[in-house]
């Protein structure tokens, strides 16, 4: 099936130089923001919140303001029709034809996907349950850029919750694109990095280790991403606290680490990094988190003006088999055809990535 856009839902679906245009267009902007204020005047986004966020939500809005667009949307499904029932088809149908450009958050994986099927407009993945989140990918990537001045040849610490952050899944998928970088997964054996992207980064030809301490990795590390741990996508509360501070960045460890060591984080911070990190001349976040209104003014700009059809599904349904993932969109979205891609013979789920078992 075919999308009459380019859409961005996993930025693996793009070639490299299409990031490095919207990279390079970032970091221009962030050395002149206000040069850009009249790009996308008369143009509208909408952004479709599902899920709770300050940053994404609030970046997205303000770049395409800062580019002289306007913004509708909702931010609590609560207060929309959704309320009453509405699926994602009509909602993407309906509010599709209102905007230039959708920007959708969503607590189901593979979300972004299913409601490009019948969007008429493009549409931007601002985070799909714990699956990917392409443009705190690009954020993470120019805030590289900026700070290290490369994207390649670094030996890169992630920390925390990789199992269910969607920030470390697109990231991993994107760094392992670069030559010569190196992963050292730091996570409990219950939150490690799911097999999938671990084989990816394989696939680009990139080397990991998994670790469990992060006191003994840090000195060896030129950028460390710390996350938090994602309550809401446990089953229970116990098997969450059990999980809970178990990993945090302090004077202490950083006292150990590169004088050159970028340290990232998505944020919102919870207890992973201590206050008192904030004032070391390596804590990026915030900056990070600054940049990531540049990379989404680069990102709407490019977008609403370079748009050709797109590939979206296969659509191999293979026989009726059903997506085991209870978190997939098409558990939620009954209508939605399933479709799955062969990977090393075995049938993988085309919106949220799952294997058959
Ligand atoms: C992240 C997210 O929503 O995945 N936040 C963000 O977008 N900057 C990280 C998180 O919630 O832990």
């Amino acid at each position: 099936m075919y999308s009459k856009f380019t859409n961005l839902i996993d930025l693996n679906d793009m070639p490299v130089n299409w990031w490095n245009e919207v990279l390079e267009l970032g970091l221009k902007i962030a050395g002149n923001p206000q040069a850009y204020s009249d790009e996308c005047r008369g143009k509208i986004m909408a952004t479709l919140f599902y899920e709770p966020s300050t940053r994404t939500q609030m970046s997205f809005q303000a770049a395409m303001l800062r580019l002289g667009g306007t913004i509708i949307g909702f931010d609590n499904p609560e207060t929309s029709s959704v309320a009453k029932g509405e699926c994602l088809k009509d909602t993407a149908k309906v509010v599709s034809s209102y905007a230039d450009i959708l920007v959708m958050r969503h607590n189901y994986e593979g979300s972004a996907k299913a409601a490009a099927l019948t969007a008429d407009c493009p549409i931007i993945n601002a985070g799909d349950g714990g699956h990917l989140h392409p443009t705190q990918t690009l954020t993470d990537m120019l805030t590289l850029l900026k700070v290290k001045g490369r994207t390649g040849n670094l030996t890169i610490g992630l920390c925390g919750d990789l199992k269910n952050g969607r920030t470390v899944h697109s990231l991993c998928k994107a760094l392992s694109c670069f030559k010569n970088n190196k992963f050292i997964l730091i996570s409990t054996k219950e939150l490690s990095l799911p097999g999938y992207v671990k084989d990816i980064i394989t696939a680009n030809g990139c080397r990991y280790e998994e670790v469990i301490n992060l006191e003994d990795a840090i000195g060896g590390l030129d950028m460390i991403y710390m996350t938090r741990i994602q309550k809401e996508r446990f089953e229970s509360e116990d098997v969450y606290l059990r999980q809970k501070n178990i990993f945090c960045l302090d004077k202490d460890k950083l006292n150990k680490a590169k004088d050159d060591l970028c340290i990232l984080h998505p944020l919102p911070r919870v207890d992973e990094i201590a206050y008192d990190v904030d004032g070391d001349p390596r804590a990026m976040y915030f900056k990070q988190a600054e940049y990531g209104v540049y990379v989404r003014m680069a990102l709407i700009i490019h977008m609403l003006k370079n748009q050709k059809p797109t590939k979206l599904l296969l659509g191999l349904d293979n026989n009726g088999i059903k997506c085991e993932n209870p978190r997939c969109i098409t558990k939620l979205e009954k209508y939605l055809p399933g479709s799955f891609r062969m990977n090393g013979g075995i049938p993988e789920c085309e919106y949220c990535d799952e294997r058959l078992k």
